[in-house]
């Protein structure tokens, strides 16, 4: 199924001026990418659901301008504007000046709003960048006058999202994608993510996904130290042959359907993660008492009942559970009763596998 939105490549220009507007989705990893070296290359291959309702809407208004010294680039979120995270863009439109030198024509305001809360448990920073790497393509393409078709349209949009974060890389597909060269993916590659093509079984075609808000306070270790603490794991070398693995075995669980193997990697993958975390720093302990109830309330309710449920979980205490939505009703019952109790303020947000960007009317 190809669940890519058509980007519609006409932009709106005005005396020069360039804008775009995107609706950009998050996406959770269930084999993760933990790890990288060089240009933000992975050291595993990862694979994910894309969200559909945690996205990201970002206007993007690139003005004109004589002065051509390095970038001006001007970041708001929901009105407010935010000098770290216009920090982080600006470094990393620095290092790709070369490659982009077009950029510096421009001063590049963009007003971005997020329907899901900051730190609930999915990353905010993928589907911003694939934001920001869809405006940069569309521009690039208007600057060189170069036509891409759909699929170089979004996988060069892909290697610049994987450039800002790497997570974001796969943001640009919808369903399932993955990131990092694996020998079972057709046409996987580390410098962009592409959409998954391998045969995947209806209770996979378009999973639940529920995400329980333990904790919203924003984490101590930033992935980029996370990553970074994996060079000198003494497991890491183990980890990157597990991931390997994982991907494997999963791949095999989504052909044939086999919940329960898709459970047993799942989870695997981020207590691994979580593992990884705790071993690596002391501001690696992320996981909270409610996350462990959870954890263990889910597995107690997949054997007791026989509903396919499971749980991954970002680099943070929030827990995500994926079903098939065949499961819904039970699922949402099983929250509802069981498990918001151990959410801050009972909260969690109803999500499941979305279509990708869409390009909105600016
Ligand atoms: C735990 O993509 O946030 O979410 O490339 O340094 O920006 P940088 O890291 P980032 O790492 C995300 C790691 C993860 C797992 C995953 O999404 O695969």
């Amino acid at each position: 199924m190809n669940r890519q939105t058509n980007p519609d490549i006409t932009f709106s220009s005005s005396a020069g001026d360039f804008h775009t507007a995107w609706k950009a989705p998050s996406n959770i990893a269930l084999i993760k990418y933990w790890g990288k070296h060089g240009n933000q290359f992975p050291n595993n291959p990862s694979l994910s659901i894309t969200l559909n309702n945690a996205v990201t809407i970002t206007r993007f208004h690139a003005k004109k301008r004589e002065d051509k010294d390095g970038i001006s680039l001007k970041y708001f979120f929901d009105g407010e504007q935010n000098r770290a995270f216009e920090e982080r863009i600006f470094s990393r439109l620095n290092d790709l000046l070369s490659e982009l030198p077009f950029l510096k024509k421009y001063a590049i305001r963009a007003e971005s709003h997020n329907t899901f809360p900051y730190s609930a448990g999915v990353a905010s920073s993928a589907s911003s960048m694939a934001a920001i790497s869809l405006f940069i393509t569309e521009l690039e393409q208007a600057e060189t006058k170069s036509s891409y078709s759909e699929n170089e349209f979004y996988r060069r949009a892909s290697a610049l999202a994987r450039q800002f974060s790497g997570s974001a890389s796969r943001s640009l597909f919808g369903g399932w994608a993955a990131w990092g060269a694996s020998e079972a993916i057709p046409e996987s590659s580390d410098h962009h993510a592409v959409p998954l093509t391998t045969s995947v079984h209806s209770i996979f075609e378009n999973p639940g996904v529920a995400i329980l808000v333990v904790s919203s306070t924003p984490k101590k270790v930033s992935s980029t130290r996370g990553h970074r603490l994996m060079d000198s794991h003494p497991f890491a070398e183990a980890r990157y042959k597990q991931a390997r693995n994982n991907l494997l075995n999963l791949l095999e669980a989504l052909e044939t359907g086999n919940f329960g193997q898709f459970a047993q990697i799942a989870e695997n993958e981020a207590l691994t993660l979580h593992s990884l975390l705790m071993t690596s720093s002391s501001d690696g302990l992320l996981l909270k008492p409610e996350s462990l109830k959870i954890m263990e309330a889910i597995r107690n309710f997949r054997e007791s009942t026989g509903t396919p449920v499971c749980f991954t979980l970002d680099a943070g205490p929030n827990i995500l559970l994926i079903y098939p939505q065949e499961a819904k009703e039970k699922v949402v019952s099983f929250v509802q009763n069981s498990l918001i109790r151990f959410c801050e303020n009972e909260r969690w947000i109803d999500d499941c596998m979305g279509n990708g960007p869409e390009k909105l009317r600016y």
